[in-house]
């Protein structure tokens, strides 16, 4: 079992696609085990694209991220990070394949809906920044024996 950090980015809550977007991923199988809804310092922003500081679309993407509300979720599954990062598609929307979230969605590389983590130390590291412990809630669904292996 793995878990993985998702963002409905401040563009998805903004076109009411929150639920939309949740929506895919419970459909798939995967499992909710933290969420919050807020807008977010700059701080916990900078931090969680700490990789791409140096990268020219960093100021862009800060202030794209901390001009409105988030929805941060973590999810539980098999192999729940690089699913979600198939469900997301490729970070150009336009690129992205038919029936993914980006390509089903969105039209924009910049504001294109959605994060997923993309290894497990990315993860690790983004659902501590993003989730105390007590946060990720530990208990069973109905249907999980037909979500296995
Ligand atoms: O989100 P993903 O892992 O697919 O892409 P990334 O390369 O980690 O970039 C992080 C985010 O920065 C993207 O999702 C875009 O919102 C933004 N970005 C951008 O605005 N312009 C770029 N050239 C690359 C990324
Ligand atoms: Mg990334």
């Amino acid at each position: 079992m793995e878990r993985t950090l998702i963002l409905v980015k401040v563009d998805g809550v903004q076109r009411r696609l929150v639920g939309e977007i949740l929506g895919r991923f419970e459909a798939k199988g995967l499992k909710l085990v933290g969420l919050k809804f807020r807008q977010f310092p700059r701080e916990v922003i900078e931090e969680h694209y700490g990789e791409h500081r140096d990268k020219p679309f960093f100021p862009d993407v800060v202030g794209f991220m901390t001009s409105g509300p988030v929805c941060a979720l973590a999810l539980e599954g098999p192999e729940a990070i690089s699913v979600c990062r198939k469900l997301i598609g490729q970070t150009q929307s336009r690129e992205a394949d038919p029936g993914t979230i980006r390509g089903d969605l969105g039209i924009s590389r910049q504001f294109n809906l959605v994060h997923g983590s993309d290894s497990a130390d990315s993860a690790e590291r983004e659902l501590a920044l993003w989730f105390s412990d007590e946060e990720l809630v530990d208990y069973s669904l109905c249907d999980e024996v037909w979500l296995g292996d």
